[in-house]
């Protein structure tokens, strides 16, 4: 399975970065605002930084002006990805912009028919949002169970990101069901490593070590 980080702080990519577990990046027009920063720079820097796809997000609502800002945000690096919304505009957008040889992420996707959609338009990537469909009530990896399903009875080459990641049980839910990739928030990640029992584990092994007697003590 691979991982990105939904996220644009700089000093949060470099320190995941650093474990080996970044396999790409996702961003929003949310994302970035937390940020503070110009778009085209700061996400010209997270794609020196990381070497997987990088989703840039395009804020317009026709499909010629998102087929023209996509092509735009393309040029900026090699791995960068151009993220659409799933809308009518955004499907031929992204019919036309994947025939140039750009790289794709439909984003909002909310059922199974948007993600069969998406994929037929041409998608490289689809984003189900798990966390937000939970909070309608539904069931969000449910979701992602059924889309992976439909993207393989008609072999799509589409690619599933888990969005909207916000607990342990979505990520280990969404691997269990498939999902090629999960874009999880840096505050969540650090969740995935982390256990109460490792940690007790480790203070009662240091306590016990400090019992053992050290080679000058055993020698008088
Ligand atoms: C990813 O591509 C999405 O932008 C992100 O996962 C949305 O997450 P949220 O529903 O927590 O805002």
């Amino acid at each position: 399975m691979e991982f990105f980080l939904d996220t644009a702080n700089i000093d949060e990519i470099k320190r995941i970065n650093r474990l080996g577990l970044v396999d790409g990046i996702t961003t929003n027009p949310s994302i970035i605002a937390k940020g503070n920063r110009d778009f085209e720079e700061v996400i010209k820097e997270i794609c020196s930084i990381v070497d997987g796809p990088v989703s840039a997000e395009v804020i317009s609502l026709t499909a010629d002006e998102m087929v023209e800002e996509a092509r735009e945000i393309a040029k900026w690096a090699s791995n960068v990805v151009v993220k659409i919304p799933m809308t009518e505009a955004g499907l031929e957008a992204v019919n036309t912009i994947s025939k140039e040889g750009i790289k794709t992420n439909v984003t909002l996707v909310f059922s199974v028919a948007q993600g069969l959609m998406a994929a037929k338009a041409g998608a490289t990537y689809i984003s189900p949002f798990v966390g937000r469909v939970d909070d309608i009530g539904e069931d969000g990896i449910a979701l992602i169970q059924r889309l992976k399903q439909t993207l393989q009875n008609y072999q799509y080459d589409a690619k599933i990101i888990t969005a909207s990641v916000r607990t342990i049980g979505h990520l280990e839910s969404a691997a269990l069901a498939g999902a090629d990739i999960a874009t999880i928030p840096g505050s969540l990640l650090p969740k995935l490593w982390k256990h109460p029992l490792t940690d007790n584990g480790i203070e009662q092994f240091l306590a016990d070590w400090e019992k053992v007697p050290k080679k000058a003590e055993t020698l008088s």
